[in-house]
């Protein structure tokens, strides 16, 4: 997996641009206009951006998906799409889908001939920067859900090569546990005023 297509170009968008990049992968940021990124990456819109890339990271609210993704499922069939998304409603309160299926897994029909992975999404933006990963000797865990087992292998590879602990959680469902866990991070930061700047350390006891 060499090429990653960023759509959206926001908080997560940007920093996981950086990441990529300073990683060796190349990064094209894909935005509407195809114009978001332009100097610092290549930026491309979205169709001629999902055409070019091995691997498509969704950095955009888990709203606007539907309506994003539809016209696009047939170029994404076949490529690793990285989902980051949380299911918010605008105040950042969780949207809620049920117990029985997730963001990820909602994606996942929209897209069927994709390998949607789940990734990213229980990291808040404001602790991708490098500068954040050290927490007094450990990684931020990149918790990293989904059902094939050589896409999720390479967005393993990705998480620990851009400087986090990557840890496997098993197939596409258990990104309901990934969603729960986000919804909590923020109201730990937003509801209890924790702020944004925590991070999830899983540490496996031997
Ligand atoms: N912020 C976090 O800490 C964090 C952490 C983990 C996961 N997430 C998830 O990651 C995703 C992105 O979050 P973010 O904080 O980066 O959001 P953001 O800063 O608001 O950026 C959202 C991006 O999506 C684009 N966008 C908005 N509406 C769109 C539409 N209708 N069609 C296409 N693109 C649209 C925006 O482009 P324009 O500016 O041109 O509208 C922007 O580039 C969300 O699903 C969020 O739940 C966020």
């Amino acid at each position: 997996m060499k090429t990653i297509a960023i759509l959206g170009f926001g908080n997560v968008g940007q920093n996981l641009a950086k990441l990529f990049n300073d990683a060796g992968y190349r990064v094209i940021v894909c935005s509407k206009s195809g114009d978001a990124g332009k100097g610092e990456y290549l930026s491309m819109n979205y169709l001629e951006g999902i055409n070019a890339a091995d691997a498509v990271a969704l950095a955009v609210p888990y709203q606007v998906l539907t309506e994003l993704l539809a016209p696009l499922a047939k170029h994404l069939a076949g490529k690793t799409v990285i989902d980051c998304t949380n299911p918010l409603n605008d105040d950042w309160s969780p949207l809620l889908l049920g117990q029985e299926t997730s963001a990820a897994e909602q994606i996942g029909k929209l897209l069927p001939d994709a390998k949607v992975i789940k990734a990213f999404n229980t990291i808040f933006a404001d602790v991708m920067p490098k500068k954040h990963h050290d927490r007094e000797g450990k990684k931020i865990t990149a918790f990293v859900a989904g059902d094939d087992l050589s896409a999720k292998n390479n967005i393993l590879a990705l998480a620990k090569n851009i400087g986090f602990a990557p840890l496997d959680v098993g197939p596409l469902s258990a990104a309901r546990y990934l969603e729960a866990m986000a919804h909590l991070n923020i109201q730990i930061a937003v509801g209890q005023q924790g702020g944004t700047q925590a991070a999830f350390i899983y540490h496996q006891g031997n």
